[in-house]
């Protein structure tokens, strides 16, 4: 899920007429030029003139519209997680082929491996259907402020929690009713200020139309994540489905593709360095006002623990999944997730610490305090911020090892999951299909996990995952008696006692042994469930977290959330002149970002161009590479200078990559790279190494978001993929 923005002389200018205070408030109010997760029902005259200035030649109401037919229309929430957007008039859909990589590696087998060989659907009816696959078109927005912050009143902590979640349930419940087709969701606005509803239009018909080898989608793979310059052909492409009465509706062969209100026209004319470029789509978080502490908290605990976690998951997947193209097929997209985020949380620190966020944070919570003082709602927030942390810290790393160490052993967590069915069966009193159906969603659970996870890469996680919890987490907050047993129990010199007791979990298991679990499913006893080897490790590390830890956690994160409302609330007093250019925080809900095609300089020395070629995917090019190789056609085709409509003027050359300034994040994967006019030049999937520390501070000078340019996905489906018929079906700009 991609990711983010500029804007240096401008901001200069400002600072030297206005003077120091000024300065103060930009530093902290981090809203002009590049940066911005703006609402696009709530643009303003301010940021709308600065967008028009900077070269945008649409209305206001073309953009975001709540009557007309307007860009809003055409994006599109893909899944659970990515932005996607229409390009026809029969619900053609562009996003990233990291964003599909799930339905592609579900929809392939070792014989027909689309996943490695790419797919071309000829027509409609070889199109793919994905199960578990919709996509939300935006209905409406409302701002429900008002009835909300009269429902929280003056709560605080857990109560205002709960307020929270009962308020929003009836506000919500009332817009979809039983509806399955129907979302809604109330967002909470710059920490909990502000309330909007959002209204979506749920499709649940979905289909696979095409994708290129994963060579292509995800080429440079881990080693070039993250990073730019990059050569990733990350797109794919899909088709959403209604009812023929033109309805959302689920799977049916009767179903007809969808009719836009409005569908991204494609331009063939590129852009060059400089050029106006705007983003739709659905960043999922961000937290722009995170304090020093929180930052430190980040560096020193939270980050190293969970990538070092994620180093040895990794490790043990990957030994199975190079030895077996099935087991690649079934790990492929977890691996993918896993070490996506591995690498943004290393990336993250080394940022951190590298531009002193810590540092410059310090400065910011100084000033406001000098002008809190003696103002009673805001003189003692930050104190309280660092109690808070204060009281959290102790218990962070454990947090991590439970939830990126032993819950990272997926069989571990398949068997947490029977903590319900234990509950259910204690009471005694359930009535019999109560039971049923928990041993039914068990026994589902139970099929899941054997069919999406390997057992020998799962029983080595169990077993360095205890191993590494015995030596990181602290003695005192061990699970008491649970290593004594275990080194007692498994003291043979053959082997580490760690895999000794890992290798008996899983063979012992009734999630890993169908006799024994035949025999719970005939008649459940909570014993079965108890003297359960993998049960065990629940009760012994789960349990015990969340008996003794978890409530610790919960306090923190609801002190958290009230001193964030307060202290965004302060800002937004500090600095009245500054506040209708402010934006909230990302939370998945639909934005819009303007910016520049720009290169930039890296480091010292370094000058970056804002695009990069073909010629620059054939030179990265190694035979074999599990990340670097090519099909033998995409060569032929590259050497041959094959470039059909698609080649850029400037470049003599297909470009592949370019990137732009604008301000984006994870979420924002898939979404529609626009030129002035609205039309599509690319699809963002990335942001750059040098400012990932994009969720917590944004770097004006070195944002950077990568995207595919649309001339090379173009390029590939006709070229590659054969597959004229599908850019017949666009309307090209040329
Ligand atoms: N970093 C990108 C994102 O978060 C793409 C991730 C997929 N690629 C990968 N090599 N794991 O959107």
């Amino acid at each position: 899920m991609a990711l983010n923005f500029l804007g240096l002389p401008q901001t200069i200018l400002v600072m030297k007429k206005i003077g120091l205070l000024i300065i103060c408030s930009i530093t902290i109010l981090r809203s002009f030029a590049d940066e911005g997760m703006w609402l696009p029902l709530l643009l303003g005259q301010q940021v709308y003139q600065d967008m028009v200035k900077k070269g945008l030649k649409l209305k206001p109401e073309q953009l975001y519209s709540a009557n007309k037919n307007s860009i809003k229309d055409a994006i599109i929430i893909f899944g659970g997680g990515c932005t996607g957007e229409i390009v026809s008039d029969k619900g053609l859909v562009f996003t990233n082929h990291h964003c599909g990589y799930g339905q592609i590696a579900a929809a392939s087998s070792v014989e027909a491996n689309y996943l490695r060989d790419g797919f071309w659907a000829s027509d409609l009816s070889k199109e793919i259907p994905s199960k578990n696959l919709s996509v939300s078109f935006l209905n409406r927005i409302e701002d429900v402020t008002n009835r909300v912050l009269t429902a929280l009143g003056n709560t605080s902590g857990a109560e205002r929690n709960r307020k929270l979640q009962e308020i929003s349930s009836a506000i919500t419940k009332e817009v979809v009713g039983e509806s399955t087709f129907k979302n809604a969701v109330v967002a909470s606005m710059f920490k909990g200020n502000q309330y909007f509803l959002y209204v979506y239009d749920v499709y649940r018909d979905v289909r696979l139309v095409g994708t290129p080898p994963e060579s292509v989608g995800k080429f440079g793979g881990d080693t070039d994540n993250w990073e730019w310059p990059r050569h990733t052909g990350d797109f794919a492409v899909f088709r959403v489905y209604m009812s023929k009465d033109g309805q959302p509706a689920n799977f049916s062969a009767d179903n007809v593709p969808y009719k836009p209100k409005h569908f991204l026209p494609v331009s063939l004319k590129g852009f060059k360095d400089g050029d106006y470029a705007m983003i739709f789509g659905y960043p999922g978080s961000t937290n722009r006002y995170e304090t020093s502490y929180g930052i430190q908290l980040s560096t020193e605990v939270n980050n190293p623990t969970l990538v070092k976690l994620r180093d040895m998951r990794l490790k043990y997947m990957f030994e199975e999944m190079k030895k077996d193209a099935a087991v690649k097929l079934q790990l492929a997209s977890e691996y993918a997730s896993i070490a996506n985020y591995w690498k943004f949380y290393d990336g993250e620190s080394k940022q951190l610490l590298k531009y002193d966020i810590f540092g410059q944070k310090k400065q910011t919570e100084q000033q406001f305090n000098d002008w809190a003082k003696g103002k009673a709602e805001y003189e003692t927030v930050l104190k309280e911020y660092e109690d808070a942390y204060a009281a959290w810290k102790p218990y962070a790393k454990h947090r991590m090892f439970l939830i990126e160490g032993i819950l990272g052993c997926r069989l571990i967590q398949a068997a947490s999951a029977w903590q319900n069915l234990e509950a259910l069966l204690k009471r005694r009193d359930y009535k019999p299909e109560e039971l049923e159906r928990a041993v039914k969603a068990a026994d589902a659970a139970r099929t899941n996990y054997l069919n999406n996870y390997n057992l020998k890469a799962d029983q080595q996680i169990l077993a360095s995952a205890i191993m590494m919890y015995y030596s990181d987490v602290d003695k005192s907050q061990h699970p008491e008696g649970f290593y004594d047993n275990l080194f007692r129990q498994y003291n043979s010199l053959e082997a580490s006692p760690y895999k000794q007791f890992a290798a008996d979990v899983f063979a012992e298991s009734m999630m890993t042994d169908a006799k024994k679990w035949a025999a719970f499913q005939a008649k459940p006893t909570v014993d079965a469930i108890i003297q359960d080897p993998a049960f065990k490790v629940v009760s012994a590390f789960v349990k015990h977290f969340n008996n003794k830890y978890a409530p610790a956690f919960a306090e923190f994160t609801t002190r958290n959330n009230d001193l964030g409302r307060r202290y965004l609330k302060g800002i937004m007093e500090m600095n009245p002149a500054q506040v209708n250019k402010m934006y909230p925080d990302a939370n998945f809900t639909m934005r819009v970002s303007y910016g520049q095609v720009k290169s930039y300089r890296p480091r010292d020395g370094v000058m970056y161009d804002y695009a990069t070629t073909l010629s620059g995917v054939l030179s990265k090019y190694v035979p074999g590479d599990y990340e670097f190789d090519l099909p033998k056609k995409f060569i032929e085709l590259a050497k041959a200078r094959d470039f059909g409509q698609y080649a850029d003027p400037h470049y003599n050359d297909i470009v592949v990559g370019f990137i732009t300034t604008n301000d984006i994040t994870g979420g924002n994967s898939g979404s529609p790279v626009l030129d002035a006019q609205g039309n599509l030049i690319g699809l963002a999937f990335d942001g750059n190494y040098e400012a990932l520390s994009h969720k917590l501070a944004f770097d004006k000078e070195l944002n950077r978001t990568i995207n595919v340019d649309i001339r090379y996905v173009l390029w590939c489906i006709e070229k590659l993929g054969g597959a004229k018929h599908i850019i017949d079906e666009l309307k090209l700009v040329k």
